[in-house]
Parts: C-alpha cells; structure tokens; sequence
C-alpha cells in the first residue's frame, strides 16, 4: 500500500490497515510526528494539528516573521537538529565549516526505498506492498541533504527507519550525530522495560518508570554488548503480558549504540535511537552519502507477548538468511565446558563417539586448536594448526564417520602479544605502540576498521582449515574494544568501521565456507543483536550453564528475540539433567561437558531428550508461537509456553524457584483453541479450561523443581 498525502492538510499517513503512522508537514517544512499505533477510522486533523499555543519567529537580513503554533522544544517531530531552539536530544549534529548550524525542511517525497548496500546488515526479504515513504530534507542554507525513510510492514505492526545524509557542499563535512529514528509522543507516565547484564548474566528484565530528565541506555564496548541490549520497550503503564498498547524499539548494529528517553518540562517523551555519538565523529567528503543501521520499532495493542511474537516473526522472517535458518537447530556437542583447551586427538575422538551415543549431530571442537594456544594467554591471532597438539584432520574424520558434522571455533578479532601477528604487525592491534595498551582477558583487540588486517586473519583461517571439512564454525570475541586509535582510520570513525569490517568478514568467511552452521558468541552473550543474527542464526545465549539461571537469562531474551536463536546446552554441572534439559528445549539444544565421565544410565537418558527436542523443537519451538506466564523476575516461578501453528500442540514449563508447601496456584494457559480438547499427562481439559481457569499447580513443591507439560489436542473418533 503506499502512503496518502493530503495536499490540504499537509499530512502524510502510511498504514497497513492494523497500525497508522502520520506526519504532518508544518509551514516552516518540519516534519511533525503526529501519530504512531491503531489504525484510527478517521481523524479530525483540525484538532490534531492543534500544537501548544506559541509562536516561532525568527529575524534574518532585516525580515522578521511569525509562524504560530510552533515551538521548537514542545512541538513533537521526527527529526531534530543539534544547536537548535529545541533543547530536547537531538537527532543529528554536524560540523560544517566552522559551525553546526542546521535547520532541516522538507524539499520533496518518493514513495521508494533505498537500495540496500550489503556494507551494513538490514531487513531483507521484504515485501513490494510495504508501505514506504521517503522524507526529503534540506538545509536552509548548506547543500546537505537529509533523507528519512519508513517502511511500514504490509503484513505486520513493524516500522523500519532509517535516515541518510548526503554532502553536496563541495567541502568535508563531519557527522557528530545522526540517529536512526526519532520519535516525540506526549508523555503519559510511560514505563519502560530495558535488558541489562553482564558476563554470565545476560539481560536481566528491567522495568522503570520513566521520569523527567534523561534515561539514556547504550552501549561503548565496540559490541553491542553485555551491559544493555539494544532492544527496549516502553509502555503504557497498565499494559502486560496479555492487554495494553506497547511499542519495542531496535537496531539492526552490533556496535555502540545510544537509546535516549527524554522527558522534558514541557511533557514531551523523545526517543532517539542510533550509533552512539560518543567518539563518533565521521567525515563525508562532497558527494558523499552516510546510511545509518536500520532501526525496527514495533506495535502491539494487546500487550508484551503480542509485542515479542511480533519481533520473533520479522527476525525468523526479515533477518536471518534463508539458507542459515534451513540449517538451523542441530544438536551441538561443544567441547568447551568439558575439556577447556585441555585436550588432545585421542580425547577430542572420546569425546566424539560418546556424543554420538547422546544423539549429537554436530560436534565441536572449541578453543585451543591452533597454535601455542594452551591457555588464554597465549597464540590467539596465529592461525596455524596446533600438530603437536591435535590432528585435526584425524579428528574431523573420525566426527564424520560417526555421521556427525564437524564444528570448530574461531575469534578472529583479537590477538595475544606472544604471537608471530603480533611480533610482525605490532600496528595491527588497536592502540598506540608508544602508549599503553589495556588487555582484557590477556588480548588486545585487532583493527578490523582495516581490511588488510582482517583479510590476514581470514586467509590464515582460510588456509589452515582448507583440507578439513567443517560444517559448523563457532565465531567468537571475548572483549570490549579499548584505546580506540588505529594506524589507518581517523580515530572518530574506528568504532562504526570496526562493526563494518567485521560484518565484511563475517560475509567473506560465509563465502568461504559456504556450506557450515554460523554460530555468534562474544564472552557467552555479549552480542545478541538483529546484526550478528543476520549473518549467524543462533548466539550462544550465555557462558552460564546452570538451568536455574539460565531460565533469566532466556526469559529475558524472549522479549525481543525467538527462541529457536538462543543456543542452549545441557551441561554437567548445576542440577538435575532434567531440568538442564527442559530449560534447554526452549531454545537451540545441545550439549556441553566431558561426555567420557556420563555413566551409561545417563547416557540414556541424555539420549532419551534428544529424541524429545527432535520430536517437538521444529513445530513448536522453531515455527511455533511463544507465551510468557510467569516472569522469576517478578515472581518466584517462572512459566512459559509454545504453541504451534495449528494449535493442535503444546509445550508448557513451569519451574518453582521455592520450597511450597501446598498453596492454591492455577496458571491460565495462552494460545490454545478453546473449543479444542487437549491431553496431558492422559488427562483431558478443554482449551478454555486450561486458558480461563489453568493448570492446577496446588500441590507441595520442593525449591528448584519443574514440571515440562507436552499437551496434544484430543481428535475426534
Ligand atoms: C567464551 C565463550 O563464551 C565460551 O563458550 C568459549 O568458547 C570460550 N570463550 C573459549 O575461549
């Protein structure tokens, strides 16, 4: 459908027939937001265009002019320009000359969208009856040009925004600044859910009122980071899991990011969302254009889990790659908890016919293969097969004979000083080589703001790994980037070409091995965003194995991302295998420990969950449609199920995180079909039993117990 333009009015209005987005063009030419959510039937726009009641004027050459009702700071647009009257975050600043005045006005519409360079991840797959609309700016007095897209989702309640910068000044300019959208609504006591963490931590579920002042939630680590996701919500104050309108924002980066929530004195809520602007600064020669990421805001009128289902289908459906998500959900052996970088060919073979008893299907073989890498300290940049250690042909082999794909890991961004990289390249490492260089987990970080740098490591990984056949590579970056100075690149665009070179050689190594399993990984979950889950289809969610943990960890995740992404793995430690597996179902299963020490009992037992992943992952996990009930971040429980499609089956985990001592407790199931009979266990229930009075969960409870519930709907004789 395309965007209707009203010449009378002045306003545009794109809509999918479920969700309206308006804009209003005032007299001056500024984009005025006027409307995101519900389709409306009709509006009176006489009312809608009444803005608080004061006046712009301005003076220039001599000529003084008022326009009414506009005020730059009250006023709700869609862009905003730094050094201007409006005192709220602004959407964009850029030096020009010897200033960074700018005033942005309309020149002109298309209802087209931008040709898509492959430089930078962004929605694919798209469909030609999207609603598009293409906003053209320009200064009032510099050739620098502003292009504003939206694209509203014919087919569900997502608006993808981004804007684009074009220099035709004949001179260098400089982007401080430049969000990929901005939107101002009225402020109505919003509240607004955001998923910080850390390292085994990930994505602790935050929920905050917002208040006057600035809430600003970002990253700096070169990653998109364990400290805050990018993705947030805010919300009406009322709304839950199951009512109320709530919008999801999110980028499609991997880099630092800043997400700033303003409310100001004067009632308005600006959301800015985009690269952050910290130690930004990105010149664009004349005729240069600059494209930000793509930013994916989401609507739902019916609460958070409508909200997240939503976000599941356009990541399943808009950004991973078709041929990525076919390979999808394998059951993964990883070495890493077991044998660490302790190992040799003779174990590493141990370990792989004991996880073909468990039923894997994709072994791997993580850190410690190449080099002198023994620990962590050292060999981490030289990529040459450790012989001494492991013949890794041998064990590929053998992998394959068992009739298991063969995986292995990679951290191709980062480098330990002992090795021969870095003894030839000392420059190649970020940082200054008369300065202090800072490591984290004993490594420097290598500039992959520059191609010859990553295009080393890609052809020293490419050359040792040319004989073996690898189905499955675990893509790994275990610290932030510091001392941000590269021997190539001005230092206020090392950061974004950073986050460039490494979507490029994620590409590149996709080429090369055309045929693997991606895997992202970054500390455990430090980079689970729409940027990495372009190239690679599931992230490792977390170092952290324990499934009463994890139940956090992947609840959390659930708001923004779909299950069938967050890796997942029963390990030996923490609890009983049941519960390590029934946390693990619900997302991408496999396996992780040393597998030579499981008795057979166990083995078979493992062996019995995997038939159970394979029996139900696909139609529910993967295809199906995830319920939250019961959040352990506000209750002691935590609860959850998928349905698929038809709504002929289920799946259902209830875990309780305290001793209880027969306390009445129903849990009012979501998404079955109430007319429908469903069995389990060997009892019946109709559907709208389980959905309006629940599962019956009154009965005692130790701490730390589950129940995972399969329900099959009853057919007809
Ligand atoms: C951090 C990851 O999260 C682990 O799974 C493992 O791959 C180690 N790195 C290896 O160094």
């Amino acid at each position: 459908m395309k965007p209707s333009f009203d010449s009378h009015t002045n306003i545009f209005k794109l809509s999918n027939g479920k969700v309206d987005y308006l804009i209003y063009i005032n007299k001056l030419g500024i984009p005025v937001h006027l409307y995101f959510g519900k389709s409306l039937k009709d509006f009176n726009s006489s009312d809608f265009l009444k803005q608080p009641d004061y006046n712009y004027q301005f003076y220039k050459d001599n000529h003084f002019e008022t326009i009414d009702h506009y005020y730059e700071t009250i006023t709700p647009v869609e862009i905003s320009t730094n050094n201007s009257n409006d005192l709220r975050p602004s959407s964009i600043s850029i030096e020009h000359g010897d200033n960074n005045l700018l005033d942005f006005r309309f020149i002109g519409f298309e209802t087209v969208d931008i040709e898509q360079s492959e430089e930078i991840p962004h929605a694919r797959a798209l469909s030609p009856s999207d609603c598009i609309l293409k906003l053209k700016l320009k200064d009032i007095q510099e050739e620098i040009y502003l292009d504003l897209y939206y694209r509203l989702l014919n087919d569900s309640n997502v608006l993808i925004r981004k804007s684009e910068v074009i220099n035709k000044t004949g001179k260098t300019i400089y982007i401080d600044k430049l969000a990929s959208a901005t939107i101002d609504v009225p402020f109505q006591q919003q509240e607004l859910i955001h998923f910080e963490g850390s390292w085994a931590n990930e994505r602790n579920y935050i929920k905050e009122s917002l208040n006057y002042g600035l809430k600003m939630l970002y990253s700096l680590e070169g990653r998109s980071g364990h400290s805050e996701n990018p993705f947030f919500i805010v919300k009406n104050k009322e709304t839950t899991e199951n009512f109320g309108a709530c919008y999801g924002f999110n980028l499609i980066y991997s880099g630092n990011f800043a997400n700033e929530l303003n409310v100001n004195n004067y009632n308005s809520l600006r959301i800015n969302t985009g690269i952050n602007p910290t130690n930004f600064h990105y010149s664009l020669k004349d005729e240069e254009r600059f494209l930000t990421p793509e930013a994916i805001l989401t609507y739902s009128s019916s609460g958070l889990n409508e909200l997240s289902q939503t976000n599941h289908r356009f990541v399943r459906e808009h950004i991973l790659s078709k041929e990525q998500r076919e390979k999808q959900n394998k059951i993964v052996f990883n070495s890493w908890e077991g044998a660490g970088m302790n190992f040799n060919t003779d174990s590493i073979i141990d370990y792989a016919k004991k996880a073909k008893e468990i039923g894997a299907e994709i072994f791997v073989l993580d850190d410690g293969w190449f080099s002198t890498r023994n620990d962590d300290q050292h060999g981490l940049g030289d990529w040459y097969i450790n012989e001494n250690k492991i013949n890794l042909k041998k064990v590929e082999e053998e992998v394959h004979k068992l009739g298991m794909g063969f995986g292995i890991w990679i951290e191709p961004e980062c480098v330990n000083i002992d090795t021969k990289l870095f003894k030839e390249h000392p420059d190649y490492a970020l940082g200054k080589r008369d300065r202090v260089r800072k490591f984290g987990r004993n490594q420097l970080v290598l500039d992959f703001s520059r191609k010859e740098v990553f295009e080393t490591i890609l052809n020293e990984i490419k050359a040792s790994l040319k004989n073996i056949k690898i189905d499955y590579i675990k893509y790994d970056m275990n610290r932030t980037l510091g001392d941000i100075y590269s021997y190539q690149n001005p230092q206020g665009e090392v950061f974004h070409k950073y986050v460039l070179g490494v979507y490029h050689f994620m590409d590149c190594l996709l080429k090369a091995f055309p045929t693997i399993l991606f895997e992202n990984c970054s500390s455990g979950g430090g980079r689970f965003d729409l940027g990495m889950l372009y190239f690679s289809p599931q992230i490792w969610a977390s170092d952290e194995t324990n499934p009463m943990r994890r139940l956090f960890i992947q609840y959390g995740t659930s708001y923004g991302y779909p299950l069938s992404c967050i890796s997942s793995h029963v390990s030996k430690a923490y609890g009983s295998y049941q519960t390590k597996a029934n946390v693990a179902f619900f997302g991408t299963y496999g396996y992780e420990m040393d597998p030579r020490t499981l008795s057979q009992e166990e083995i078979q037992l493992l062996a019995k969950y995997t038939n159970f992943y394979h029996a139900v992952h696909h139609e529910m996990i993967n295809e199906g449609t995830f319920y939250r009930l019961l959040s352990p971040f506000e209750t002691k429980f935590a609860s959850f199920l998928c349905v698929n499609k038809e709504k002929t089956k289920a799946l259902f985990l209830y875990h309780s995180f305290f001793k209880q001592v027969n306390a009445c407790q129903y849990i009012k199931l979501e998404g079955l079909n109430p007319d429908f009979e469903y069995e389990i266990n060997g009892e019946k229930f109709s559907g709208s039993y389980l959905m309006n009075v629940g599962l019956n969960f009154s009965q005692f409870k130790e701490a730390d117990t589950d129940s995972l519930l399969f329900l099959k709907k009853v057919e007809e004789e």
